[in-house]
């Protein structure tokens, strides 16, 4: 199915930030993308608009009770100059199933699909080609009934912005390296029937306590233990973990606490491929610091799009800091990254049928 959708050219262009100094999320393209759902209507009225600030009533339901949703996604250029996405279908699918937990509307996926491809399109001279760097794709839903009764909004705001983005962690600039990882003990993200499995915004209100804390001992990011036990590990914040023990390469299972992540079906396809053992199977905090100790854990790193392959240097748990690999990027962990961006960015062979092209 094809989709037209307006465009308002933007007159006044901004110019195009140095890719060489480009930070994560801080700066935005000329363009945004705008749809309306209206109940009985459905999705409707589709146009790209020069990106700028939006009028909502200060009642809008989003204010108050967060309903809302976002999707994260990236645009690549390739060496010959083209624009692509990274199995974009993947996320109007997360879309969709976040929509449901939330009671916000369904969107056809190809819908969803044309309209990232449509406002990427038309700002495509944004997409940096400098090496870390891409094109932040940011699509957004948000419920904006203007009332302050408890229940689901019956018009929604589906948008998506772009920024040029260069890496998530700062240490990552120029080069891989890796990250000191807090492993917080006293807060939770998500419980077994709550919303962790969905991708929205008070996930990420509630965790910033702990980033805080992860930040004041020097630490880049949270790694998320079970709320039950506070033993299981399940995911970083703002990504899924992986353990590399021996031969086994360990995540948590997606069993609705966490983030069905995009790059972790990635890079347990990779592995497969690759003949190593993959497993998705709760594993204990005790068991990564004691294989740490031991020297049986080789490598650990999340994935996700904003950190594609982030490595971990240190985990942090309960005031005793234990060192992964030396410090240093583990040959695994290199090879996820130097394979899942050569992909994005056409440098190698797409085996999967991953990318989309956009231009
Ligand atoms: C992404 O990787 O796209 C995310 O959504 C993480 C984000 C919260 C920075």
């Amino acid at each position: 199915m094809s989709y037209e959708f307006s465009i308002t050219r933007n007159p006044n262009p901004k110019p195009k930030p140095d890719p060489n100094t480009l930070v994560f999320g801080q700066v935005f393209t000329d363009h945004m993308f705008v749809m309306d759902y209206d109940e009985g209507k459905g999705w409707h009225d589709g146009r790209i608009v020069p990106y700028g600030d939006i009028q909502i009533s200060p009642a809008s339901s989003v204010l108050h009770y967060a309903q809302m949703m976002f999707e994260g996604m990236k645009a690549y250029r390739t060496e010959d100059g083209h624009v692509q996405l990274f199995r974009p279908e993947m996320n109007a699918r997360r879309l969709n199933r976040t929509n449901e937990r939330m009671c916000m509307p369904q969107m056809d996926e190809d819908l969803f699909v044309a309209a990232v491809k449509a406002v990427v399109k038309q700002d495509a001279d944004w997409v940096p080609n400098a090496p870390f760097t891409s094109l932040y794709v940011r699509p957004f839903i948000i419920a904006d009934d203007p009332a302050l009764g408890v229940k689901s909004a019956k018009h929604f705001r589906f948008m998506v912005i772009l920024c040029p983005s260069g890496p998530y962690y700062a240490a990552n600039r120029g080069k891989l390296s890796t990250t000191r990882i807090f492993v917080e003990d006293e807060f939770i993200r998500a419980a077994h029937g709550g919303t962790g499995y969905a991708k929205v915004g008070g996930n990420y209100a509630g965790s910033l306590r702990a980033s805080q804390k992860a930040h004041e001992v020097d630490c880049n990011d949270v790694l998320w233990l079970d709320a039950i036990e506070h033993k299981y590990v399940e995911e970083v914040g703002s990504s899924n973990a992986f353990f590399v023990m021996d031969d086994e390469v360990i995540t948590a299972p997606l069993a609705g606490t966490i983030l069905p992540g995009i790059t972790r079906d990635s890079v347990l396809t990779l592995l497969r491929d690759w003949g190593i053992r993959a497993s998705e199977r709760k594993i204990s905090i005790d068991d990564v610091v004691a294989a740490a100790k031991s020297g049986k854990l080789k490598e650990a790193f999340a994935s996700g799009t904003a950190a594609v392959i982030s490595p971990m240097g240190v985990l942090r748990y309960l005031g005793k800091e234990y060192t992964i690999s030396n410090r240093e990027v583990g040959t695994l962990s290199q090879k996820l990254y130097d394979t899942i961006t050569g992909i994005q960015t056409g440098k190698i062979a797409d085996p999967h049928g991953w990318i989309q092209r956009v231009v």
